[in-house]
């Protein structure tokens, strides 16, 4: 089976690998992919990952048997519908139903109709109705720009006028529509759900460390670092996920003539009353859905091409490894403001400093059986250096016998990599690691 990979991150870097290593994948090209994948897979070029004819050309070129969409940006916008009406299997929601994504108030009305607990919400299109709302719910405060922000559209805060301006400047925007919420407490959890249109299946959860400074302060980020299992969770939790939020939200969106076929991203508030579900997405998430990826043992390119072709009813129960695993998200300076490009990155093993095209081949990611050095904001400079080119430039992927295992690991590999500015948390798992998390 020949795959083709639409993304240039980490976790398309994640799936390359895991997919590589699955026997009936014979071959996997990653458009664009980036300098670490171009040393495990075929890279081929794709200026943008939202246009469906480009895409198209792509999968016939290499005359592939599936396509793996990675990122929601080409799934909202209908890059999976354009594949799927020339008869590709694809792994990715057509733009109907990655919509679940693409707005909250759209989540909203699904989870409401499937009678799934997710937090109070309000839908506000001006500032007053942000404000009645605001007073309706009480502080901490939650205001969610409607559509796809990565990561970064939402403000929690304790201070009304800061809500307020985070609402203003989002519903200046054309179409501007914000969610106010009610504020969730509890651990985060992300649980991963294959999906075919009908049946489900759950990776093993994962938690991700949103915020870009230790202890959980300052902004929010597309993710700093996660790891699985969970060991304070509660043991069924993925079948409990599977039972009460995502097989009722798939059978919704078969109801509503949308059905949904790729990953069903479930992010988890585990409050006192109960999990409620804080987001959906519609893909992987990235850090997070490394870990869960990384405990993963049943095949991916057999488990993704049955979720694609609706016959995952015919595939066992998932089955993952005892192993713990972590990862670490290496960010390049002013991110998740800004970011900086062009910083060289040196540590990353096999890295060499050849020039032209060929230096891609000198990318090694590996670094020894239990940590791998995933790429995301990555390119080789005029002068065949690794440098960065993004607000997340890579992942350290660590696994252990257990925790604190895996997190000695990825933080002694991480501790070699260095470039200007660079920034990365230094607690990624450290309270579960210590026993501290109860819920
Ligand atoms: P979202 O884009 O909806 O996932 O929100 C990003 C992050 O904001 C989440 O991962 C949470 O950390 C936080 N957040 C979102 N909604 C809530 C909520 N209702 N209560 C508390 N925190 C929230
Ligand atoms: N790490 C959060 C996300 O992928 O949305």
């Amino acid at each position: 089976m020949k795959v083709l990979v639409i993304g240039s991150g980490a976790r398309e870097h994640a799936l390359v690998r895991g997919l590589l290593a699955d026997p009936v994948v014979t071959a996997v090209v990653a458009a664009p992919g980036n300098p670490g994948m171009a040393r495990d897979a075929q890279c081929d070029s794709l200026a943008d990952v939202t246009d469906a004819a480009a895409v198209l050309a792509l999968a016939a070129r290499h005359t592939v048997d599936l396509v793996v969409v990675g990122p929601e940006a080409p799934l909202v916008a209908g890059v999976g519908d354009a594949l799927r009406a020339a008869g590709y299997a694809v792994y990715g929601p057509d733009a109907a139903a990655a919509r679940l994504e693409g707005s909250k108030a759209f989540a909203k009305d699904v989870m409401a109709s499937a009678g799934v607990p997710t937090a109070l919400a309000h839908v506000c299109t001006t500032v007053a109705e942000v404000a009645l709302a605001l007073d309706a719910l009480g502080a901490p405060h939650v205001v969610k720009e409607d559509g796809l922000a990565a990561g970064k559209g939402v403000v929690v805060t304790d201070d009304r006028e800061t809500a307020l301006a985070h609402a203003e400047a989002c519903l200046s925007r054309p179409g501007g529509q914000v969610v106010v919420e009610e504020y969730l407490d509890g651990p985060e959890v992300s649980v991963f759900c294959i999906c075919d249109g009908s049946t489900v299946r759950a990776l093993s959860p994962a938690q991700d460390f949103k915020r870009i400074f230790d202890g959980d302060h300052g902004p929010n980020t597309g993710g700093m670092g996660a790891y699985s299992p969970l060991p304070w969770a509660p043991a069924h939790l993925a079948d409990q996920v599977i039972e009460v939020i995502a097989q009722p939200v798939i059978d919704e969106m078969r109801r509503r003539g949308t059905p949904f076929v790729g990953t069903l991203y479930v992010g988890l508030a585990m409050t006192s009353r109960g999990p409620r579900v804080v987001e959906f997405n519609v893909r992987f998430g990235d850090p997070d859905g490394q870990v869960s990826l990384a405990r993963l043992l049943t095949p991916l390119g057999g488990l993704l091409y049955a979720a694609a072709t609706g016959r995952l009813e015919d595939m066992d129960d998932l089955h993952h490894r005892p192993e713990a695993a972590v990862v670490l998200v290496a960010a390049s300076a002013g991110y998740p403001a800004s970011s900086r490009s062009g910083d060289v990155i040196s540590g990353v093993p096999g890295v060499s400093a050849v020039s032209g095209v060929s230096a891609v081949s000198g990318v090694e990611g590996a670094v020894g059986p239990d940590a791998v050095v995933l790429h995301a904001g990555t390119a080789l400079d005029t002068e065949g250096r690794l440098v960065t080119a993004g607000g997340r430039v890579l992942n350290v992927l660590a696994t252990g016998s257990d925790l604190a295992e895996a997190r000695d690991t990825a933080y002694r590999v991480l501790g070699d990599v260095s470039f200007d500015g660079m920034q990365y948390r230094r607690d990624i798992a450290l309270a579960a690691a210590r026993g501290e998390i109860h819920l």
